[in-house]
């Protein structure tokens, strides 16, 4: 007899995003780095899943190659059980330093990926509307990035992830260089954009306190060549605000994770 959920006519539902031993070996002037070592990891439809590690461990790789960006040197990255070869529409990525174009209007930054796609400039101006919108930044349509705060240059960048509809978003230290009230804010966005769209999402940062309050499971990296040596699940409830921060829950997961980082 089929086990619960693994019948033909209710397959067990496939991994929005998988890894399977996946390596990468720079080869550098220096010689050959290799920065992630036979990592293997899963993330379901709709997951949060949140990634920290020390700087330098292969976080940015790791993202890059779930995102096609960079070919493995062994092993292999699934989404939906097909192999990523490539960029894949499917996925969004949010770099590390934002990647806005500074002469394009906050508008046309968000409505480039869908011009790449050769989506007509009146739909994908009103697309980006949308989505401006949904990251509360209605009414700077027309600013230019240098005009904005960091926060709101962010948010443009998630914007332009979004505004494609990809369904996985990879977000690399997406906060990284806010201060601690606008990270926090910027949490509380997030989590209300993720619970609106639904999507699978794979955060990097160096901040537990983020990945606690965000995500749905930690995974701590070692240092270089990184690999994944600890998984958390954060059984919060959901919608969470910030007092969460304060229960002994959010204190004793945050301790354990703490724990493993410097195991
Ligand atoms: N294009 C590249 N060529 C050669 N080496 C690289 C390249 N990109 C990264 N590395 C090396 O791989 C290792 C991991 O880098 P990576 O950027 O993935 O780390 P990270 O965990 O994202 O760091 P941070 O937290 O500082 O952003 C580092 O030792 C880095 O020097
Ligand atoms: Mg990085």
């Amino acid at each position: 007899m089929d086990k619960p959920g693994t019948s033909l006519a209710n397959p067990a539902p496939r991994p929005a995003l998988e890894a399977i031993d996946l390596t990468k070996t720079y080869c550098t002037s220096q010689g050959e780095v290799t920065a992630v070592a036979a990592v293997n990891m899963q993330a379901a439809q709709g997951e949060f899943v949140c990634i920290v590690g020390p700087s330098g461990c292969g976080k940015t790789t790791l993202l890059h190659l779930f995102a096609g960006l960079l070919e493995p040197t062994s092993g292999v990255v699934r989404t939906n059980g097909t192999e990523i070869r490539g960029p894949v529409r499917d996925i969004g990525l949010v770099f590390q330093n934002g990647n806005l174009m500074p002469w394009r209007t906050v508008l046309r930054n968000v409505t480039l990926p869908l011009e790449i796609q050769g989506v007509p400039l009146r739909e994908a101006e009103d697309a980006a509307r949308g989505v401006l919108e949904l990251v509360g930044l209605r009414g700077f349509e027309g600013a230019r990035p240098r005009e904005l705060s960091g926060g709101m240059q962010q948010r443009v960048a998630i914007a332009r992830a979004l505004v494609y509809d990809p369904k996985i978003l990879l977000l690399d230290e997406p906060f990284g260089a806010l201060d601690a009230l606008t990270r926090e804010r910027m949490n509380l966005e997030l989590q209300r954009i993720w619970q609106a769209r639904r999507k699978t999402v794979i955060m990097v940062t160096h901040n537990i306190h983020e990945a606690v309050f965000l995500g749905d499971r930690v995974l701590v990296m070692t240092p270089r060549p990184g690999q994944i040596c600890s998984e958390t699940r954060i059984p919060l409830p959901r919608p969470r605000d910030l007092s969460v921060m304060g229960t002994p829950e959010f204190g004793a997961l945050a301790q354990s994770i703490r724990a493993a980082i410097y195991e």
